[in-house]
């Protein structure tokens, strides 16, 4: 099977080395790809915004399956080109990327579906959004509507802090994705990610994981894309994730199909746990980076017959199984992010880093002549398995300490709360 796998990042480059794993793998080519995605595929400058570049690209290359991580490209469409040339694709047409594209249509759906969430309400100017803020109070919480790059959310928790956030989304600060607002309730509770392979019909429970969304260590400062995750989330008993199917998940994936918009590809819940169980946060259309690192790291079987199955049909006749590990990444940033990245600092250093045993995947890297380069914000992702998370944890770092980048930043705390819940410290 030729593959092409769309995206630049840590996420790919984690796809990238477990499709390399599989038996059932021809050439694995990427676009564009980076240094570390390198050793297991051959990059294309092809741009995944051209479509019928793309087309001709699988057409020449005989792809059977083209895997697409990040969802600029999905809710532009791509899944649609290539399904309309017959091309196997992993990921969601356009209009079933909405669940991410849009947070005002994936709020109608929960409603329509009675799908657990924060009560809301869509504006699309803001005295109006503002009026309701006033009248919820604060703590609130203040959403443009479509892609922001992970900063379009305002948990507020003073009214003026609402206010203002409202005024930033209608003044353009998130371009044309603030052009409509949603205001939401907050809601309080324990965050996991839940995520589910769709072939349409289908919804294959997929991993569970946290993430750590602030830049600094206890959770402070501003809010990245992601600066470490582990997986299992050990919040989502088996008895949670059965809640979470039948009252979350599934109405979903028949509300999409009923809209004829049926999801395939990979749904990922931002879920908010409390004593009454699950309540859904928001979807993406895609792995998130960098939960994927850790549900690659602990998948035990062939990732492209899953993908495969999902992209065509028959995931009902599947399913997946764990590695009875905990897995831990930290993602290492260039000075300067989430804000402007510091480019062009030297690395060195991940021979022996994963020379200790762990696996260090490429995100913004890039290289110069032969010398490894930072190249964007985030740059590494630092991943090690362990019988628990405090293990895994200490493995991590160790291969972090091995890494000569004075150039870049972690943070110190990754796991934070398993640890603390295991109670080995
Ligand atoms: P998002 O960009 O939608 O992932 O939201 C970013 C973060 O904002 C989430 O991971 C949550 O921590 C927080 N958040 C979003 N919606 C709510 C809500 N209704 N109540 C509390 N926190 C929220
Ligand atoms: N790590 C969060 C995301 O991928 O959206």
């Amino acid at each position: 099977m030729n593959v092409l796998l769309i995206g630049s990042g840590g996420r790919e480059h984690a796809l990238a080395w477990k499709i390399a794993q599989s038996p059932l793998l021809g050439t694995l080519y990427a676009a564009p790809g980076n240094p570390g995605i390198a050793k297991h595929a051959v990059l294309s400058a092809l741009d995944p915004f051209d479509h019928s570049a793309v087309v001709a690209f699988c057409k020449d290359k005989a792809i059977d399956l083209v895997v697409v991580g990040p969802e600029a490209p999905l809710v532009a469409g791509v899944a649609d080109a290539l399904n309309d040339a017959g091309i196997s694709v992993f990921g969601p047409s356009a209009a079933a990327a909405q669940l991410e594209g849009s947070k005002g249509f994936t709020k109608d759906l929960c409603a329509r579906e009675n799908i657990p969430t924060g009560a809301y309400q869509r504006f699309n100017n803001a005295p109006k959004a503002k009026a309701y803020a006033r009248a919820q109070g604060a703590p609130i919480v203040i959403k443009a509507d479509g892609l922001a790059a992970g900063k379009g959310v305002t948990v507020a928790m003073t009214l003026d802090e609402a206010l203002s956030a409202i005024d930033d989304c209608f003044e353009g600060a998130f371009g044309e994705a603030g052009a409509e607002v949603v205001v939401e309730e907050f809601l309080g509770g324990e965050e996991a990610s839940f995520f589910c392979l769709c072939d349409g019909t289908t919804a294959l429970p997929f991993g569970t994981a946290q993430d750590h969304k602030r830049v600094g260590d206890g959770d402070t400062g501003p809010n990245t894309g992601g600066m470490g995750a582990y997986s299992p989330a050990p919040v989502m008993t088996p008895e949670l994730i059965a809640r979470t199917m039948e009252e979350i998940i599934e109405p979903t994936m028949r509300g999409m199909a009923a809209m004829g918009a049926p999801f395939t590809g990979v749904l990922y819940a931002g879920l908010m746990i409390d004593e009454t169980g699950p309540r859904l946060i928001e979807y993406n259309a895609r792995f998130g980076d960098p939960e994927c690192q850790v549900l690659m790291m602990r998948l035990k079987d062939d990732v492209l017959t899953l993908l495969k199955a999902a992209a065509e049909g028959g995931l009902a006749d599947l399913s997946a199984s764990w590695s009875d590990d905990a897995a831990l990444t930290v993602v290492m940033a260039a000075e300067g992010y989430p804000g402007t990245p510091k480019k062009g600092t030297p690395i060195s250093g991940l021979d022996a880093a994963e020379a200790t045993g762990a696996k260090v995947f490429h995100a913004g890297t890039a290289l110069q002549g032969d010398q490894l380069v930072a190249q964007g914000g985030r740059v590494l992702n630092v991943t090690a398995l362990g019988p628990d998370v405090t293990t895994a944890q200490a493995r991590a770092y160790a291969a972090i300490d091995a890494i000569d980048w004075p150039g870049g930043f972690c943070r110190r705390d990754i796991g934070w709360r398993a640890v603390e819940r295991e109670g080995k410290n």
